[in-house]
C-alpha cells in the first residue's frame, strides 16, 4: 500500500507523553476519543481474545473518577498506614485537569486460553494505538499507573473480576505546547542480530 512511510516514522519518534500539568482548559472532541479507541481495537491479539476494556470518564464523570480513586485510596492506606492527606487531595482532583480520563483495563478470557502475560501485552498495544492516534490529532496523553492502579480493591469499581487486571488510566487534553524532547538509549545497545 501507498502509506507515506517517513511520515509514519515520524509520527512514532514524535509521539510523546503530555501529563496534566501541560493541558490547557478546553476538551478534546469526542470523536478524536472515539478514533482513538476505535484504533485500539485494531491492536495485535492472541487467538482474538481482545482483553482491551476502557472507561471513559469525562464531564462530570471526571469528578466521580476523582471521588472513586480517593475513597479506594483512603480505604486501603488508612487500613495499612501509609495515609497522606496530599496524595488523597492529588487523587481527588487529579482528572478535573484533563479533557477525558481513560481507565485501561484486561478482562481475563474466561477460558484462559492464552497466558496472562499475552492479554497484559495485547491491551498494551492498544494503549500504543490510542498514544499513536493523539499524536497524529495533536492531542496529549499519557499512561499513568500510579495511585489505586495495583490496589485489589479498586477493580470492583470498574467493573473488574479479581482474574482481570487494571492497567492503569490514560490522561487526555489538548497539550498548552508539544514537548519537543525525550530520551532513548541507541536501539543498538538492544539487539543482536543472528545471521549464521
Ligand atoms: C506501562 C506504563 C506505565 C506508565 N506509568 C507512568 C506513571 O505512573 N507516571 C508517569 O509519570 N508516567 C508513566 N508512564 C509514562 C512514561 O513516564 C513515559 O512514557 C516516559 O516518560 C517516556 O516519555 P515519552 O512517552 O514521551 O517517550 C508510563 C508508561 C507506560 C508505558
Amino acid at each position: 500500500m501507498q502509506y507515506n512511510k517517513e511520515e509514519f516514522n515520524q509520527i512514532i519518534r514524535n509521539r510523546r507523553s503530555i501529563f496534566p500539568a501541560d493541558y490547557t482548559s478546553e476538551k478534546v472532541d469526542d470523536k478524536v476519543i472515539e478514533q482513538m479507541l476505535e484504533n485500539a481495537n485494531w491492536a495485535p491479539n492472541h487467538k482474538f481474545t481482545e482483553p482491551w476494556r476502557f472507561k471513559i470518564f469525562t464531564g462530570e464523570g471526571l469528578k466521580k473518577l476523582g471521588k472513586i480513586q480517593s475513597w479506594v485510596y483512603k480505604q486501603v492506606t488508612e487500613a495499612d498506614g501509609t495515609f497522606t492527606e496530599k496524595k488523597y487531595e492529588n487523587l481527588l482532583h487529579k482528572p478535573l485537569s484533563a479533557s477525558h480520563v481513560i481507565v485501561i483495563a484486561m478482562k481475563r478470557d474466561p477460558q484462559n486460553s492464552v497466558p496472562e502475560t499475552e492479554e497484559i501485552s495485547a491491551v498494551a498495544c492498544a494503549v500504543q494505538n490510542m498514544y499513536l492516534t493523539a499524536a497524529v490529532y495533536d492531542i496529549g496523553c499519557y499512561w499513568g499507573t500510579g495511585g489505586i492502579t495495583y490496589f485489589e480493591e479498586s477493580k470492583e469499581h470498574f467493573g473488574l473480576k479479581k482474574e482481570d487486571k487494571l492497567m492503569g488510566f490514560f490522561y487526555i487534553g489538548i497539550p498548552k505546547k508539544w514537548p519537543l524532547t525525550t530520551k532513548r538509549t541507541p536501539i543498538s545497545e538492544k539487539v543482536e542480530w543472528i545471521r549464521n
